[in-house]
């Protein structure tokens, strides 16, 4: 089933959840293998870089598309629990949403280089386009430099810790749930039944 049912996501849901997963670890590793095994300036370094952005500018299409989808589609019920758990998951779930916009937005704000996506087309960098000239420039009056510098903290400082735990807080709750608790919260978003 494409919608999602009163027991389980459907298909459209699932997918976008398993896709955006499989893309995060995929800019975390490129990005990493930049940092840690490429020379400045080799053709390796350019093309994890260029990898990087890709993935990250697909998350950034899935999660319209996903927000889309959860504010148009019911959701499954939650499995019993406390308030307090509920609470926590809600939260916990806002939290990532927050993050798959947050990262790939200030991403792309903060790169002084255009985007070679997937090596098929370019997307150009935000200090190339009208929105910076007339937003940022003329009516802030900042240099790409001023405003590049605070989109970097939070991205590069989020991305290195807060993050991480955001989503490893997430999957060990997901696998508590499967294993200890034993209920159907990570069947709900694996199985199609
Ligand atoms: C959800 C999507 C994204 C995640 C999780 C993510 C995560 C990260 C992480 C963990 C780093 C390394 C931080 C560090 O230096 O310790 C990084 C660096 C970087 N990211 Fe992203 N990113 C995402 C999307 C994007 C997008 C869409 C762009 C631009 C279009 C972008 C541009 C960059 C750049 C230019 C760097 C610096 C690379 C380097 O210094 O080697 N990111 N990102
Ligand atoms: C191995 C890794 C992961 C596992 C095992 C996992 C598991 C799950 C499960 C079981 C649910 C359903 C929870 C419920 O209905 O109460 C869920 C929902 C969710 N997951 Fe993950 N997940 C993983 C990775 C990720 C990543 C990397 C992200 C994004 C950064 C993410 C974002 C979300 C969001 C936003 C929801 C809420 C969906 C909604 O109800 O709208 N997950 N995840």
């Amino acid at each position: 089933m494409l919608k999602n049912s009163a027991t389980h996501y459907g298909s459209v849901a699932r997918t976008l959840h398993w896709l955006t997963a499989v893309l995060f670890l995929l800019a975390y590793i490129v990005v990493y293998y930049r940092q840690w095994f490429t020379e400045a300036r080799t053709p390796e370094n350019w093309t994890a870089l260029q990898l990087h952005l890709s993935f990250g500018v697909t998350i950034a299409v899935l999660v319209i598309l996903r927000v889309y989808w959860r504010l148009t589609n019911p959701q499954p019920q939650p499995e019993p629990g406390s308030a307090l758990m509920h609470k926590a998951a809600h939260f916990g779930h806002l939290a990532l949403y927050a993050v798959l916009i947050i990262m790939p937005l200030t991403g792309y704000l903060g790169t002084g280089v255009a985007t070679e996506y997937f090596f098929l087309f370019d997307i150009p960098k935000f200090e190339d386009t009208w929105l910076f000239q007339t937003l940022v420039a003329n009516t802030m009056g900042l240099s790409f430099e001023q405003f590049e510098a605070p989109m970097d903290f939070i991205h590069k400082e989020g991305g290195a810790y807060l993050v991480w735990v955001l989503i490893l807080g997430h999957a060990a709750a997901a696998l508590y749930h499967h294993f200890k608790l034993k209920d159907r919260t990570l069947q709900k978003m694996l199985r199609p039944k």
